[in-house]
């Protein structure tokens, strides 16, 4: 049986005590038990959240890693407002690297994404890197792609379990060793992208909001 990688990116959503509650209820995930072995488990909170997260969990004893939803494009130095991968690393072990939603409201370039993915892996974070659609650039060193067309992203609308497939079949042609499926993931529908040759996981957004969503999508994967 393939590991799946299941990530939860909670996007700019959840105050302190929103994520203390959400937490709290991914406690849950325990009673799993066997069920979420072959899962590795990826939350991505908001950067003000990320140590909070990389805390309860390690005190807590839950079978979940960290990620962070974006990083710096420059190294450490006099960059205000940026946050660089050096201190993503003191929280977290991967990164979502260039999400349709930042491409497209931030303007991030295929040169900023790959010096993003750079100074990641300088860093030893292990990235995500985000596509729409199998001709995009990945950068070298990339090893885990999601592939989230943009008409499936928060959209109730997710792309076919089969054209996702032939998808990340050719995305995989590009030296990456796993690709997830991302867009409009539910409990219900998982296990029929999961069940596909070619993906090795998937990356959820508007169902990870809530924990138990979440975890009846790990359940079900
Ligand atoms: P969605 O978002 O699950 O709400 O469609 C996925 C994403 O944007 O990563």
């Amino acid at each position: 049986m393939k590991n799946l990688l299941i990530v939860a990116n909670l996007k700019s959503y959840k105050t302190e005590i929103e994520a203390r509650e959400w937490l709290e209820a991914f406690k849950k995930i325990k009673e799993l038990g066997q069920n979420t072995s072959g899962k590795e488990i990826v939350i991505c909170p908001p950067f003000t959240l990320l140590s909070l997260f990389n805390s309860f969990i390690l005190d807590n004893d839950l079978p979940a890693k960290v990620g962070a939803q974006n990083v710096s494009s420059f190294d450490e130095g006099a960059y205000t407002g940026e946050i660089n991968a050096r201190q993503v690393k003191d929280f977290a072990e991967f990164v979502l690297v260039g999400h349709s939603e930042r491409r497209r409201s931030f303007n991030e370039t295929d040169a900023e994404l790959s010096k993003k993915i750079e100074f990641s892996l300088k860093y030893g974070l292990e990235p995500i890197f985000l596509v729409s659609s199998n001709e995009d650039i990945i950068p070298h060193g990339v090893k885990i792609v999601a592939y989230e067309p943009l008409f499936a992203i928060g959209t109730q609308t997710p792309d076919t379990p089969e054209n996702a497939n032939s998808a990340s079949a050719k995305i995989k042609e590009k030296n990456v060793e796993k690709v997830l499926y991302g867009g409009s993931v539910n409990p219900q529908n998982v296990k029929s992208f999961t069940g596909m040759e070619n993906i090795d996981g998937v990356l959820v957004g508007g169902a990870s909001l809530d924990a138990k969503e979440f975890i009846g999508i790990v359940q079900n994967a």
